[in-house]
């Protein structure tokens, strides 16, 4: 085994985009394929993630990538369902992903959430690649299952041909109007300046090879320094989600970017009023070949390290958050990591005025880009908090001096009953939407049709 603490993490994936564009289809496949290369063992199913070892890349991608020329151990790809918003991908400094592909339907093109998930990657300066998924089902695609997307392409009809050029020529139009310079993969030389789109299908696995290809070849060229972590340190790691689970009370999923963690080991987690210190009860992964969105049986593990996702079972992590940070605590002083930890959700905390609108969001990190968001749009924040709409929200809406301002704007958020109630009474408008810039549009809309 290798004693040497420095080791090259696996980069972690962000696969992002629009509800049914094909995220978990495309991630199914990598497995699929795996499996049937006889490679099941070697891949690994982590607590939301997907863990793809670069020899499995290698098989996969065929000439298209040589092991010799890698030291990145492989890919940990984080699927984010569509409903779901991706802005708890957060981490100290930024995003937790390293890298992440957008998905795209090539029939649907760019949809509200793959335009928050640009807006997320373009803030958090994530590099990106384009899966423009599904070609299949261009009319006419003669399907060359498994294949590198060149030659398949290659040999579909001019006419196929040309109606695939359409669709992914409109998703370079868009994502040149979002003011990225992007083109087919094949012509990209320079991945951190140009976006290189992928034509794909997760039904066929055509232009798979290609997928993991480049994304090897990204974080190999543009992350390997990054990845350089002491394995055997502390564990750091982001909250995804918080989860009741049978027998094990309130746990959390987390994606583990730093470090080792190990069973019995104080942790701390960033928490709703407070950082939350607290035990390490057990560590849960997915049994092997369960199916992850289904999973309902783990595995006991005696540690994990990065990168992974994990399930921690503790005491007391009922107000712990979605996007908070989680650390081990180690042989260093506990009061030095509560303060890192407080430090961090500091740098969170949105800068709030005497009079504005209240925010609810789900997550820290969608809190964040929702503060973003109104800042841009120049609408003051009176108060912005985690957590569903309740009456006492209504209740700081109501006391605005401003009439514009007796508003509550929620993203991923349910209105709780009273507070709906307890709005009507005391005339405060209530917002809500999955896609923050919906959510900002509908106030601005508002706004505008109280000034004429
Ligand atoms: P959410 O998690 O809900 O956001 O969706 P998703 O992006 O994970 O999409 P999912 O993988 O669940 O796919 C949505 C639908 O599209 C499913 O019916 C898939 O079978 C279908 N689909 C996905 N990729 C392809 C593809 O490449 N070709 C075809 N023909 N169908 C696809
Ligand atoms: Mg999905």
């Amino acid at each position: 085994t290798d004693t040497s603490a420095d080791a090259l993490r696996t980069p972690i994936v962000a696969v992002l985009g629009h509800v049914d564009h094909g995220k978990t289809s495309l991630l199914d496949k990598i497995r699929g394929s795996a499996v049937i290369e006889g490679e099941a063992g070697a891949i690994t199913q982590h607590i939301g993630a997907t863990a793809v070892p670069l020899d499995v890349v290698s098989d996969m991608a065929g000439e298209l990538v040589d092991p010799d020329d890698f030291d990145l151990p492989g890919l940990l790809f984080i699927d984010t369902p569509g409903h779901h918003s991706f802005t708890t991908l957060r981490s100290r400094g930024g995003a937790l992903a390293d890298i992440a592909v957008l998905v795209v339907d090539v029939n649907d093109g760019f949809q509200p959430q793959t335009l928050e998930a640009i807006n997320i990657l373009q803030n958090t300066q994530t590099p990106f690649i384009v899966a423009a998924n599904k070609v299949d089902t261009v009319p006419g695609w003669n399907p060359n299952e498994d294949s590198p997307i060149k030659p398949s392409y290659d040999a579909q009809s001019d006419r196929v041909r040309g109606d695939v050029d359409d669709r992914l020529y409109s998703i370079i139009g868009e994502l040149s109007d979002q003011g990225f310079s992007a083109d087919m993969y094949w012509r990209v030389q320079d991945f951190q300046n140009n976006i290189g789109v992928v034509p794909v299908s997760a039904m066929t696995g055509e232009g798979v090879p290609d997928l993991l290809a480049v994304m090897m070849g990204l974080s190999q060229r543009y992350m390997k320094e990054e990845m350089a972590i002491d394995v055997d340190g502390p564990g750091v790691g982001t909250v995804l989600e918080v989860k009741e689970e049978r027998g094990f009370g309130t746990t959390v999923d987390i994606v583990l970017y730093d470090g080792t963690i190990h069973e019995d080991d104080t942790i701390v987690v960033g928490g709703e009023n407070k950082p939350i210190v607290t035990d390490v009860r057990a560590l849960l992964q997915p049994r092997p070949l369960a199916e992850i969105r289904t999973e309902s049986r783990f595995e006991q593990v005696d540690s994990v390290g990065a990168a992974a996702g994990i399930k921690v079972a503790a005491p007391d992590l009922d107000e712990a958050m979605a996007g908070a940070p989680i650390r081990v605590v180690g042989d260093r002083d506990l009061d030095a990591v509560i303060e890192e930890v407080r430090a961090e959700l500091a740098e969170v905390a949105v800068d709030t005025e005497e009079d504005g609108v209240v925010v609810k969001a789900d997550t820290l990190g969608s809190l964040e880009a929702m503060a973003d968001a109104l800042s841009e749009a120049e609408i003051p924040i009176v108060r912005a908090e985690v957590g569903d709409i309740a009456p006492r929200d209504v209740a700081v809406a109501s006391t605005a001096e401003d009439e514009l301002h007796r508003a509550i704007l929620g993203f991923n958020v349910d209105v709780l009953g009273d507070a709906e109630d307890r709005a009507d009474v005391e005339d405060v408008k209530i917002y809500t939407d999955d896609v923050i810039y919906q959510l900002v549009e509908e106030y601005d809309t508002f706004v505008e049709d109280q000034r004429q």
